[in-house]
């Protein structure tokens, strides 16, 4: 088994849609730019949205023609329809991460459909991206808990994935704790059971776990996931994050914790200590923000650089 993880850092997405005030695209750029310096080779940098919805994420094309010009670096854009991802693909993005939640109340409040209706419209884009030879990533939002509908059986997650895995032998699936309210012991069996049941074709694992630490227990759920077989984690330096359509859902798990989590696992991530202390702090003084996140705040952590 590789001991290597792949962090894809979300901070300019997931990190600042949620933020009242505009950031400017200078800063956004700036951040992108810091989280490459530190070694980050995948990031999410925005998302083709509808503007009335997620104003944030307007210069979403500035930021990615900013991130396309780093050596090196994977850059994702979230599309939720067919408009996003037909702007995700103009604009050269690497990779479109398609979204939809496995609970309706969430799916209605995030992107206005049925799950029905987003899983249908998602699979003729996945073909489309596919055959555009663009990667993809397919987020499955509330896979463990729903603002609305609290804690989410785990048969219903494992019956989206096992549909969002049919669409394509590669394809990734984010398995995503929205609310940052799952509980280490749940996302073991579902991610497990996703790792076990539906690998890629040369028996790697295709999943990738996405975690909110609203509940202090993202770390812990890295962990979990870790131990259960997935290799790629979204995190946002700084601890930043949100989705708007989540009530009480706060940041991500903060990447520098998961990083220095790695560490003492003897996990490679091929991110510099020093640098991304540099980036996790640059993201949690954007105005607005609501940073989270304890690694920036450990002083004997801070001087092992
Ligand atoms: P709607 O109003 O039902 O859709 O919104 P519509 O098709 O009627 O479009 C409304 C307007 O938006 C139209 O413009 C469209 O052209 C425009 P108008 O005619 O009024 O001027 N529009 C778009 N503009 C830019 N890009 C697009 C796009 N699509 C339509 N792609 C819609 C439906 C999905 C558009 C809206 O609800 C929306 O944009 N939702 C986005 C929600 C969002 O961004 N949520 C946060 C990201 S997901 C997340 O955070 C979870 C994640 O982190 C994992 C986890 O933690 O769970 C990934
Ligand atoms: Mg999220």
């Amino acid at each position: 088994m590789t001991s290597r993880a792949i962090i894809s850092d979300v901070a300019p997405r997931d990190g600042l849609q949620s933020i009242g005030p505009f950031v400017p695209t200078e800063t956004k750029i700036a951040l992108v730019r810091a989280l490459h310096a530190a070694g980050v080779r995948r990031m999410e940098v925005g998302s083709f949205v509808s503007p009335k919805a997620v104003p944030q994420m307007a210069d979403t094309g500035e930021v990615l023609k900013a991130a396309l010009a780093l050596e090196g670096l994977e850059s994702t854009v979230l599309a939720p329809n067919r408009k996003g991802f037909e702007a995700a693909k103009g604009a050269g993005a690497h990779r479109v991460g398609l979204f939809m939640s496995v609970t309706e109340s969430h799916n209605k409040a995030n992107v206005n459909r049925s799950c029905a209706e987003s899983f249908a419209d998602l699979s003729a884009i996945v073909a489309d991206a596919v055959a555009a030879g663009m990667k993809v990533r397919f987020n499955l939002s509330c896979c463990f808990h729903c603002p609305f509908e609290g804690v989410v059986p785990e048969r219903d997650a494992l019956d989206w994935i096992e549909r969002a895995v049919a669409l394509d032998p590669w394809m990734e699936i984010g398995i995503a704790d929205t609310t940052g309210n799952a509980a280490p012991d749940q996302v073991a069996r579902v991610v497990g059971h996703a790792v076990r049941a539906w690998p890629a074709p040369d028996g790697s694992s295709r999943m990738a776990y996405h975690g909110h630490d609203t509940y202090g227990l993202g770390v812990a759920n890295v962990a979990a996931a870790w131990e259960a077989g997935c290799r790629v984690f979204d995190s946002a330096a700084g601890g930043l994050g949100g989705c708007p359509f989540a009530p009480g859902a706060t940041g991500n798990v903060a990447t520098e914790d998961v990083a220095w989590l790695f560490r003492r696992m003897g996990v490679e991530t091929g991110l510099d200590w020093a640098k991304l202390l540099a980036a996790a702090d640059l993201a949690a003084a954007v105005p607005g923000g609501l940073p989270g996140g304890r690694m920036r705040a450990v002083p004997a952590a801070r001087k092992s650089a």
